[in-house]
């Protein structure tokens, strides 16, 4: 009896003390304090945050594919080194969020293993195809480009190391995005056969670059609280408007029409009015029926695969190194 009203007592303060350290933690996120790896901070907290940066993470990864695709293919010398430099980056962004991701408590290898397996997700845009160099423009310029929206605020979000490695990231971005726009206004100052390929290619992904920022408010389950903990500073459709409304005006310089008939401005609201986006196209491309789903993570696994040989001869030397400073 006397034992368990102790631990009555004790359960009572340890949910008192979580209480308490609850509260603290939301105040130094009211007051705009970063949270770092060592500090106190709730299960679901820390649970939301590595879900989305090894999302984020394997979205970087797995958007190599579509665009290394046309390494071998670019035009020109300088059009391949560009091309180069721009998915080695991405390489880079997903190595940056993996370390991020893993002050959370989460190994690399966890993580991969839960993309390999098809258990995380990753980017809907990924799994549309690239079917012609135009594409390599229109995803720099506008898979980039709504990267940038969705990222520049990150840099400010609420855990330290993710924020951090986002204003690298964001850097990198924004030089992705401009070889993508000089590629589409190279192609659309080009011969009519280029124009043309230029506007198909903005016919095929600007309704998917649209579905980047997810789904309507009010129909994402974790957007609350990731308001509420600052890892989230604007909506989706906030964010996807800033997109149109940023985007629509460098298309008309290029001289192409976005393909959506109800594209209008709007004088009351200072806003690009869009039509209606095609929501079970995403369900189906995020439940893994895509135009390239199979085909990008059998790509990814391959590589993985073939990388085995890396992993082991790193660890070896890890090993052989941490014997001989104990000897
Ligand atoms: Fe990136
Ligand atoms: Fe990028």
């Amino acid at each position: 009896m006397y034992t368990q009203a102790l631990n009555t007592t004790e359960a009572e303060d340890r949910n008192l003390e979580d209480a308490g350290r609850a509260a603290r933690f939301q105040q130094r996120i009211d007051a705009e304090q970063r949270i770092e790896p060592n500090d106190w901070m709730p299960a679901a907290y820390r649970k939301t945050l590595t879900r989305q940066i090894s999302q984020h993470a394997h979205s970087e990864i797995v958007g190599m594919l579509p665009e290394g695709n046309w390494i071998t293919r670019a035009p020109t010398l300088r059009r391949k080194a560009a091309l180069l430099a721009k998915v080695q980056d991405e390489c880079g962004h997903g190595l940056y969020l993996y370390a991020a991701a893993e002050t959370l408590g989460s190994s690399r290898e966890e993580l991969v293993d839960q993309l390999l397996s098809g258990k995380a997700k990753y980017s809907s845009i990924f799994n549309y195809p690239t079917l012609t160099w135009a594409d390599i423009g229109a995803i720099g310029w506008l898979v980039d480009g709504a990267a940038i929206m969705n990222q520049i605020p990150l840099c400010r979000c609420s855990y330290g190391p993710y924020a951090r490695a986002m204003i690298r990231v964001c850097k990198e971005e924004s030089f992705h995005q401009r070889q993508g726009y000089e590629i589409m206004l190279t192609l659309a100052k080009g011969s009519a056969e280029q124009k043309a390929m230029a506007q198909d290619a903005l016919n095929r992904w600007w309704w998917p670059c649209l579905m980047m920022f997810g789904p309507p408010d009010g129909a994402s389950q974790h957007s609350d609280t990731s308001t509420m903990w600052k890892i989230k500073r604007f909506s989706n459709d906030e964010l996807r408007q800033k997109f149109v409304d940023a985007t629509v005006p460098q298309a008309h310089y290029l001289g192409l029409t976005p393909p959506d008939a109800e594209l209008k401005y709007n004088e009351a609201t200072g806003h690009w009015d869009y039509g209606t986006i095609d929501w079970d196209e995403f369900k189906q491309v995020l439940a893994g029926n895509g135009p390239c789903n199979r085909d990008r993570l059998a790509a990814r696994l391959k590589a993985h695969e073939e990388g085995a040989w890396v992993r082991e001869a790193a660890a070896a030397y890890a090993d052989k190194r941490k014997s001989k400073m104990a000897a």
